[in-house]
């Protein structure tokens, strides 16, 4: 499963960092997590700066020498799977690019905002390969903007 915060327009970062800070959707992002296998690419751990506490961290790198502390290595998207089959993709977008094809279920929050863009942006991909089904979808309106927790299903065909 994905899990990805975006806004509306599918900014997920801009310059190595996420371009908001929204306490209620850390929270969510957390309970979404917490005893879980993360993975992540190698830029999205160098931008959170550790190993996220309570989950099992795999990086995906081809380039880092050694695992980073507290975190598993991988090479391939293929050997991340090998350490947990159902491990919890939490991007960026090079990394959730690439596993889309074997994500059943995305967890996505909704900003309704429209970030600045500049410098280096990265966007959640789009389209999304195949049909997909919203089974939930709750707004919260407690953060510094006004976000939406939505639930996708790949749909059986
Ligand atoms: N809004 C959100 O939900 C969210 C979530 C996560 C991240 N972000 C943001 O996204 C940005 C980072 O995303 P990004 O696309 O630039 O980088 P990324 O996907 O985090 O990391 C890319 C790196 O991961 C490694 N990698 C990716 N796919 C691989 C594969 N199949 N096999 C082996 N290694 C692989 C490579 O590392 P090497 O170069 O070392 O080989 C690649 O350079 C940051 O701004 C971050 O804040 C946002």
């Amino acid at each position: 499963m994905f899990v990805a915060a975006v806004d509306r327009n599918g900014l997920l970062g801009v310059d190595g960092r996420l371009p908001w800070r929204l306490p209620l959707e850390l929270q969510h992002f957390r309970r979404l997590t917490l005893g879980r296998t993360v993975v992540l690419g190698r830029r999205t751990h160098e931008a959170l700066g550790r190993a996220l506490p309570g989950r099992r961290s795999v990086v995906l790198s081809r380039t880092l020498g050694g695992p980073p502390e507290g975190c598993a290595l991988a090479r391939t998207l293929e050997e991340a799977l090998s350490m947990d089959p159902l491990p919890v993709v939490i991007g960026g977008a090079e990394v959730f690019a690439r596993a889309f094809p074997y994500c059943v279920t995305v967890h996505r929050t909704l900003i309704d905002h429209a970030f600045p863009a500049e410098g280096e942006a990265v966007y959640f991909p789009t389209p999304w390969p195949g049909p997909w089904t919203l089974e939930e979808s709750v707004p919260e309106t407690r953060d510094p903007h006004r976000w939406r927790y939505e639930r996708w299903q790949r749909a059986t065909a």
